[in-house]
């Protein structure tokens, strides 16, 4: 029985940990996790080790995408201010650029005017340039936005403000757009309290209020869901030193058409939040024959049927509206009922424009 189609989703947010953390997730097992949960496309985050910011790094991470992918993926670099004058050379291979404005997991990080000047100055035009804001952070996107007159995306929008503030420039007709997640949609600093390291990532999650305000700007001003999918061991998760996120891929869809059936938002907007706008903001190819078969039937998600090598997630033992049955990508059946049978290789890498 099958429900509900959809086109193939897209995931602008994705850590796939390509090199340097292969043992919390790689491209075979990323893209196997994307596919479970409807997602045919997924742009990769540079905080690798080494991050994304020099061609050798891009090309190790983009040798390893075209090998063992079972999605299409393309890549974001990364900036820093000791690689920024590397921009240039590494464009050609990125889908676009992420900054690091706020300390999170991995070292990329900008705080210095000149080094988001050179970024504003020397990334392509015609390539998106993606921020990790936090607070006043967004205040600093927009202000470049306008000086620069440049698109400016903001990733995983989380706070009242952040989100209040980004309508404000939308109203002036800045050159702005944002993603949300579904953790933070649905779940606030009291998970945290109640689940300690297990519901910790970056941003952190908010308050109540802060979570009204991205449903109030969910049919408006927020432009794409995007997961942050952000595996971590749970041995890791249990260390001394434990690192902020969580995964995201298998739930998102899930997750989302829940609120559907919920009545807390159209199918059609799931449609736009997670493919249509994607695909236009970050200019991404169409994938033709492609979509997703979503059956309607009471499920509960389960850390035991994950993809993922991380094998856990905040949303276990969360009852949802129904599971992804089925993917066809280009004209393939390449999931079906809990089966990933599409090959490593298999996904394409997002043609980049130099
Ligand atoms: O919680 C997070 N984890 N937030 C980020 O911005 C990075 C991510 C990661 O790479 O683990
Ligand atoms: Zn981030
Ligand atoms: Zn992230």
């Amino acid at each position: 029985m099958t429900d509900l189609i959809l086109p193939g989703l897209i995931d602008v947010h994705t850590h796939l940990r390509v090199p340097g953390g292969e043992h919390k997730e790689d491209f075979a097992t990323g893209t196997a996790a994307a596919l479970a949960g409807g997602v045919t496309m997924v742009l990769g985050m540079p905080n690798t080790n080494p991050p994304l910011t020099t061609p050798q790094a891009m090309q190790t991470a983009l040798d390893a995408a075209r090998r063992d992918s079972r999605c299409d993926v393309g890549l974001y670099a990364g900036a820093s201010s000791a690689d920024s004058y590397l921009l240039p050379q590494i464009a050609a291979n990125a889908v676009a650029l992420k900054i690091y404005l706020n300390d999170t997991f991995g070292k990329l990080r900008v705080d210095d005017v000149p080094t988001l000047a050179a970024c504003f100055e020397t990334w392509p035009r015609h390539k998106l340039i993606a921020m990790h804001a936090e607070k006043q952070s967004v205040a600093v996107g927009i202000g470049l936005a306008a000086a620069y007159d440049r698109h400016v995306h903001f990733c995983h929008i989380s706070r009242r403000e952040e989100i209040e503030l980004i309508a404000k420039a939308k109203e002036r007709g800045l050159p702005v757009t944002c993603e949300v997640t579904p953790h933070h949609l649905l779940m606030d600093v009291s998970d945290y309290e109640r689940m300690g390291v297990w519901a910790d990532m970056r941003p952190v999650l908010g308050t109540p209020d802060d979570v009204a305000a991205l449903w109030e700007h969910l049919n408006s001003t927020v432009d794409c869901v995007a997961t942050d999918h952000a595996p971590h061991t749970s041995a890791e998760k249990r260390s001394a030193t434990p690192p902020p996120g969580v995964a995201g891929l298998e739930t998102a869809l899930p997750l989302m058409l829940t609120a559907v059936a919920e009545e807390k938002l159209s199918l059609d907007r799931v449609i736009e939040l997670m493919h249509t706008n994607p695909r236009r903001i970050f200019n991404l190819p169409e994938q033709p024959d492609t979509r997703v078969e979503f059956t309607l039937q009471p499920t509960t998600i389960r850390n035991e049927t994950m993809f993922s090598k991380c094998g856990w997630t905040p949303f276990a033992g969360r009852e949802v509206a129904g599971y992804v049955s089925r993917v066809i990508l280009r004209g393939t059946t390449v999931y079906e009922n809990g089966i990933v049978s599409a090959e490593p290789g298999s996904g394409h890498l997002i043609p980049t424009s130099s």
